[in-house]
């Protein structure tokens, strides 16, 4: 069997910035509210014409220069989405496009915000059977294409943005089962009888149209932290190791007092958990590798350091991932 290594991230953000204070002119909301409940200060939003693939671009074309992976090397581009720019072809064939990639198999994952854990262990089971060489995991979004710019229980909640990784297959080491770099393990989930806490309320086969995104934003706070703690267990137990083996949790940034609530129950000094949620709101399947790319870019994570990635999002589908970076 052959191991994932990451050998590179990248991340991208749409220039336009808005604040609490602004949206605060467009619904009944403000700045505090926003702030206590969900830890949001501002979110960006892309710009008329700028797409998903656009994003997604920009992310992975970083991440393969820190790799050192030309793009005509990557067999599979697996891109996360739930905005895709449209209904079909994948979002994930626009980049590959886009990168000048003709050969290998590219296609999305859509499991919402959970998305980049789903993607990530997707492609990780690709390169683990020898199915490809060089992958490309893409989480790209523009949430506000969805949402209900007149709903403010959801409207102040999400972000546009991108992120992306280069894995390579590695066989290794002799004795490295466990201790090696790379992915060591995903575990993702889902449980379809939430359909109706978080779904988008259109879609070619139901209204014919887009749609909005609708939540019943307690509910799904209940279940993010009980089944995000089942997965992290999980991802625990399966590699023989303890809360206390963790470096760095670099959770999905959905609201603050979720990723808090992560870090005490793993025992985990608030500066060891990755936080990008009050700059960049909840940007659905780009939240991870965005987060990750700050703390790599920045110096914090470090070769060597394990790194634990949780999500939960519609469906409901959750996971988590253990990576050593
Ligand atoms: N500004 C001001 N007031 C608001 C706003 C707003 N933007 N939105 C709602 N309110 C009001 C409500 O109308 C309600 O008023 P009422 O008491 O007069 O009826 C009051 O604030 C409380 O509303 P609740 O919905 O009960 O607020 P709650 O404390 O549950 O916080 C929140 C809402 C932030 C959405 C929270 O439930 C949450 O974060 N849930 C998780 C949802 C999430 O993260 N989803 C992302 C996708 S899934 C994932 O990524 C995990």
């Amino acid at each position: 069997m052959f191991r994932s290594l990451v050998t590179g991230c990248g991340s991208y953000l749409p220039a336009n910035v808005v604040t609490n204070a602004e949206l605060a002119k467009r619904v009944a909301t403000n700045d505090e509210w926003i702030r206590q409940r969900t830890g949001i200060c501002q979110r960006h939003i892309a710009a008329e014409g700028e797409m998903t693939s656009d994003l997604g671009l920009a992310a992975a074309k970083e991440a393969l220069a820190q790799a050192g992976v030309a793009p005509e090397s990557i067999d599979l581009i697996v891109c996360a989405t739930s905005t895709p720019d449209e209904t079909f072809p994948a979002t994930a064939t626009r980049i590959q496009y886009a990168l000048g990639i003709t050969s290998g198999a590219a296609f999305d994952v859509q499991a919402v915000c959970s998305g980049f854990v789903y993607g990530l262990s997707v492609a990780d089971n690709f390169l683990r059977v020898g199915q490809a060489s060089k992958a490309l995991v893409v989480g790209a979004e523009t949430f506000s294409r969805i949402l209900d710019w007149e709903d403010r229980s959801t409207c102040v909640l999400f972000g546009d943005g991108a992120g992306a990784v280069v894995l390579e297959a590695e066989r290794p080491a002799a004795g490295a089962n466990g201790t090696g770099r790379g992915v060591l393990s995903t575990h993702i989930y889902a449980d379809g009888r939430h359909h109706d806490a978080l779904y988008v309320d259109g879609g070619p086969s139901s209204t014919g149209s887009v749609g909005y995104l609708r939540m019943e934003g307690k509910e799904v706070f209940r279940h993010a932290v009980v089944r995000m703690a089942e997965a992290v267990d999980a991802a625990l137990e399966a590699n023989g190791l303890t809360p206390g083996d963790i470096d760095w949790l670099v959770p999905h940034q959905a609201n603050i007092r979720i990723i808090e609530s992560m870090g005490r129950r793993l025992n985990l000094p608030t500066d060891r958990v990755v936080v990008t949620v009050d700059r960049h709101a909840n940007t659905s399947a780009a939240s991870i590798p965005l987060a990750l790319t700050e703390a790599v870019g920045d110096g914090r994570i470090q070769s060597g350091d394990l790194l634990l990635m949780e999500a939960m999002g519609g469906g409901f589908t959750w996971g988590s991932a253990l990576v050593r970076w």
